[in-house]
């Protein structure tokens, strides 16, 4: 089954999940800053994937090492990697009972917390495409907690983008794991890439805040990651960061081997659509 789903791959991979912070958005501006060359592409934050897919449909033999803290999301690429066939026939079912009675369902499927892989797998992609906004949220204790959103007829079987994910990810250049963002050190060599992507600082105090992992994003993650920019910088890595427009952030890349510039964006995140404004985010390089 895995194996005739793998031969029908025709269209670009795309990010196999919503997630906030996104980066399809800032995808031009990325790639603006993106260095001529290098090596080794790492993304230690690597969410939804925008930008590694986006690399790799350009060059599909990149070498990639990319991570992120949060488990469910890593077993997540593994599975569409190793094991589509099996995961695409649990979607199936899902989307069956979706139809016949949505908010029943979904209820349901959210309060499971299934042991099995292919199950766990398809009960974040299905929550995924049905929830309110496409967002993945947990609470302090790890459970999802976002209510049903109003969809007439979601995507929950995207065959032909999931194929094109598993697809690439079978290169052997590719590694994928679950760690914390540090972990990027002991592998970036010179002449590498390393893109972070870190949950955003808050710009103000009223900000929106959101968590993907049951620990949030603290200052003090910040300082580590600032102090590893460093490290990187020191080894010859061309290191490139996005974020919010914070002084917080600002100051903690203030030495003047980082450039920062600001971009425009449109933010999604705000469920009133009214309030998805304009608003500035940086971009920090080194080179
Ligand atoms: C802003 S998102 C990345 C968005 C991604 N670039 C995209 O386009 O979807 C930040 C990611 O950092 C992860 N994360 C949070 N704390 C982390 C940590 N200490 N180490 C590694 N990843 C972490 C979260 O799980 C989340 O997926």
């Amino acid at each position: 089954m895995a194996q005739e789903y793998r031969q029908i791959a025709v269209s670009e991979p795309k990010p196999f999940v919503k997630w906030v912070g996104g980066k399809r958005q800032l995808m031009q501006d990325l790639e603006n800053n993106f260095p001529k060359q290098f090596t080794t592409y790492h993304e230690p934050f690597l969410g939804g994937g925008a930008v590694m897919f986006n690399l790799l449909t350009k060059k599909p033999q990149l070498s990639c090492n990319v991570s992120d803290f949060n488990s469910d999301l890593i077993l997540a690429y593994v599975t569409i990697r190793d094991k589509l066939g099996k995961l695409i026939e649990s979607l199936e079912n899902h989307s069956k009972n979706y139809h016949k009675d949505s908010a029943e369902y979904y209820y349901q499927v959210r309060k499971q917390e299934p042991k099995q892989q292919i199950e766990k797998v398809s009960r974040l992609l299905f929550l995924n495409k049905t929830c309110f906004n496409g967002l993945y949220r947990v609470n302090k204790k790890g459970q999802f907690n976002v209510p049903l959103g109003r969809y007439t007829n979601p995507n929950i079987v995207n065959k032909e983008n999931l194929t094109a994910v598993s697809k690439i990810l079978q290169s052997k250049k590719i590694k994928i794991s679950c760690r914390d963002f540090e972990a990027v050190l002991g592998d970036a060599k010179k002449g590498d890439l390393v893109y972070f992507d870190p949950p955003y600082q808050p710009v103000s105090s009223t900000a929106n805040f959101t968590s993907y992992t049951h620990r949030d994003f603290t200052e003090d993650d910040l300082e580590r990651l600032a102090k590893l920019a460093d490290k990187l910088h020191s080894k010859g890595c061309y290191v490139l960061l996005s974020n919010s427009n914070s002084k917080t952030v600002k100051d903690f890349f203030s030495k003047k081997y980082w450039k920062i510039s600001s971009i425009n964006v449109n933010r999604a995140i705000n469920s009133n659509a009214q309030k998805r404004t304009g608003h500035k985010e940086i971009i920090i390089k080194n080179y």
